[in-house]
């Protein structure tokens, strides 16, 4: 069944231990992006912050890590077993090590693939990874619109899977919302990062509580 994690980017970033007290009971996980000014035009939070959402909830965290060399990076982590460890396939040169390393510390990695990147640069690491994260935006920002050939390359994710006989998830992230999420979980995406599709809402709990009933129709 599909997952929806709220994207913590888009909450109300001063209130934050209130926002995740709120939607706790209502939620699986969230989704939690880093952003280093480097590999994309954003900067967002560091380990000290990641540590201290990772100890105000039970929830599973989602860190999606877009920047340059996350390896040193990974070692101030202090994160829950299970905890999902995105870093981007555009990485070339470091993926088995950061693969090995984020397995090494309990933790469940994840490989994004940005829109520009073709999918099929992911297909040496599934057998060794939890999960893809296909964007569906450039990264960096909240609020973008939603970049429809993200959906041909969950096609070919679950076309891959059923030939392979891997078990990998599929993610995805940007742009996601009441309009297309119940066509992307029909796709076959089971994680999905939400960030304006929930807190742009005056009702953030009832909007996730939405969305979660459309992916589960599909
Ligand atoms: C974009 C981030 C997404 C973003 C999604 O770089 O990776 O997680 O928070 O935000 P929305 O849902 O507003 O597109
Ligand atoms: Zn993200």
């Amino acid at each position: 069944m599909a997952i929806i994690y709220p994207s913590l980017i888009a909450a109300d970033v001063l209130n934050l231990q209130k926002e995740i007290e709120t939607l706790d009971t209502h939620c699986q996980g969230y989704h939690l992006d880093v952003m280093d000014y480097h590999f994309v035009p954003n900067l967002t939070c560091g380990p000290l912050f990641i540590n201290a959402i990772a100890r105000i909830t039970y929830k599973q965290l989602w860190v999606h890590l877009m920047m340059d060399n996350p390896e040193n990076f990974i070692d101030m982590l202090t994160l829950a077993p299970k905890t999902i460890v995105n870093f981007h396939v555009e990485l070339e040169g470091q993926r088995s090590r950061l693969i090995k390393k984020i397995a090494e510390k309990g933790w469940l990695p994840g490989i994004a693939v940005s829109p520009k990147t073709d999918i099929e640069k992911v297909f040496p690491f599934l057998d060794r990874i939890h999960q893809v994260l296909v964007m569906s935006v450039e990264p960096g920002f909240s609020g973008q619109e939603f970049q429809p050939n993200s959906i041909e390359k969950v096609e070919k994710l679950v076309g891959y899977r059923q030939t392979s006989g891997l078990d990998f998830k599929i993610g995805m992230d940007g742009g996601i919302d009441e309009n297309n999420i119940a066509m992307l979980a029909e796709k076959g995406v089971e994680h999905f990062g939400i960030g304006s599709g929930i807190f742009k809402a005056d009702n953030p709990v009832e909007q996730l509580k939405k969305l979660q009933d459309l992916a589960k129709e599909s």
